[in-house]
């Protein structure tokens, strides 16, 4: 199995077999810690981390040096050319050129997908933004496999800031896609993106769950200590044709907090992301501690966090065999160098010797045109740089109407649709818009911006 040439933006990117693939070589690089390896002597790596990083960046760059290769590197925005003004796209043009791979941590979402368009060699997404960390997952599932020997059929809760925390959204898809049961406890008002919630559904096909009235679960109550609920539980996403059908069962909650959780991925609070208007949340953060970890819903789960950690791992807990969040930070090493030589096209994976479990991964239509409605996430690439960057959505609801951003899958409901051969346009409602395909369409946020276009009204908005 070749990964030559490649890039690594979302998780998505690689299918079932090739994350196998990168795990098991990853094994072998575990295996040949401390011995300085060849595999890429000659090739240089660009490290840039324009957001504060320990782990990802150190890992990275050790990685690379593991494989004999060398680094160059920026670790702020202020040190390179973009305070100038320079365009992700152009950095990434000229970077490409002095290195064979590239890692990039921004804060736009997006940025390392526009870094890839352009920079001609792969381009590894160290985390951009509140939208993808990929290796972070890699690291995540390595572990969890590790220890627990499959993923398939665990029951892995994410907890904490699932909003504005990268790490849980690829982990999100990748556990749907190995078929895990993933459940949502969140901080309050800090709950998963609806588009990661869609995407689950729509793109893997399962089954989500959102409990009613009060969300409250035993394990989202333990979460909040001293008893007061600092965790609510948003979602139960159940894999298609799972065994004990959860999904068919009325009270998920009761059914997980019966049957317990495998593993609990807390996150910490993502402060740094926060508008000033909303606020300092930490007051009522979940917390795992020595209390916590004795409910017996919790007895098998293994501790995990991308860290850094703030307060919600007590200290107290570090000893605990369940808790794996520093093997999990060790692990990067391995993982990413195995990630790098198959980037690099300096080794080759191991197929899976069995088909894992089946994936389902349901591709929607694209669409693109620089006329009509752009993306609405002010932290979205595609924004900052709309200089070059032609609107691109996936089409991922039709009723209502929903368009996904392909650089931060933000989603947007257009209300009116322009048919560019006819130049007309219609309301989304309208029968008629239904029937224009997508590559003739041009989507609209208001009836003036399809007008400033040159595009007529239909004759039924016409009479009107
Ligand atoms: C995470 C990140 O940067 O998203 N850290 C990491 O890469 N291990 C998590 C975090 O910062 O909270």
């Amino acid at each position: 199995m070749s990964l030559a040439g490649r890039s690594l933006v979302s998780i998505n990117d690689v299918s079932n077999g090739e994350v196998e693939g990168i795990l098991s070589l990853a094994n072998k690089m575990r295996d040949s810690k401390g011995s300085k390896l060849d595999l890429c002597q000659g090739k240089i790596l660009a490290s840039l981390f324009f957001e504060p990083s320990t782990r990802t960046r150190l890992s990275f760059e050790a990685a690379m040096q593991r494989l004999g290769g060398s680094v160059i590197g920026a670790v702020d925005t202020k040190t390179t050319s973009l305070s100038k003004g320079e365009s992700i796209a152009d950095m990434a043009r000229v970077v490409g050129k002095y290195a064979d791979i590239i890692v990039i941590r921004h804060p736009w979402e997006g940025a390392a997908r526009v870094a890839a368009e352009y920079a001609g060699v792969p381009v590894i997404n160290a985390g951009d933004g509140s939208h993808e960390h990929p290796t972070q997952t890699l690291c995540d599932i390595y572990t969890i496999k590790k220890a627990r020997g499959k993923i398939k059929g665990l029951t892995i809760a994410l907890c904490g800031d699932l909003k504005y925390g990268r790490t849980t959204h690829s982990l999100a898809y990748m556990l749907a896609r190995f078929g895990a049961t993933i459940v949502f406890y969140s901080s309050p008002g800090l709950g998963p993106p609806e588009y990661v919630l869609r995407k689950l559904t729509t793109e893997y096909n399962g089954v989500l769950r959102r409990p009613t009235g009060r969300n409250l679960s035993s394990v989202a109550l333990a979460l909040g200590g001293s008893g007061k609920a600092s965790a609510t539980l948003d979602a139960i996403y159940v894999t298609p044709g799972t065994s004990h059908d959860l999904a068919l069962i009325p009270d998920l909650r009761a059914e997980v907090d019966l049957k317990g959780v495998d593993a609990l991925y807390m996150t910490r609070l993502q402060q740094e992301r926060f508008s000033d208007a909303q606020g300092d949340t930490r007051k009522a953060y979940p917390v795992v501690d020595k209390g916590v970890l004795k409910r017996k819903e919790l007895k098998r789960a293994l501790v995990l966090h991308p860290l850094p950690r703030l307060d919600e791992i007590a200290c107290e807990i570090d000893a605990d065999p369940r808790s794996m969040y520093f093997e999990q930070a060790a692990h990067g090493v391995a993982v990413r160098m195995a990630l790098i030589a198959l980037l690099l096209g300096m080794q080759q994976a191991e197929a899976p010797a069995e088909r894992t479990l089946p994936e389902v991964v349901t591709q929607p239509e694209i669409y693109r045109s620089d006329l009509g409605s752009r993306c609405e996430n002010p932290a979205c690439v595609s924004v900052h740089e709309a200089r070059y960057i032609a609107p691109e959505f996936v089409v991922c609801g039709n009723k209502p109407l929903t368009l996904r951003c392909v650089y931060c899958d933000y989603e947007k409901q257009p209300n009116y649709v322009g048919n560019l051969k006819s130049r007309i346009y219609y309301a989304c409602q309208d029968i008629r818009a239904g029937q224009i395909k997508v590559s003739n369409s041009v989507f609209f946020d208001s009836e003036e911006k399809a007008q400033e276009r040159g595009f007529r009204p239909s004759a039924k908005a016409q009479q009107r």
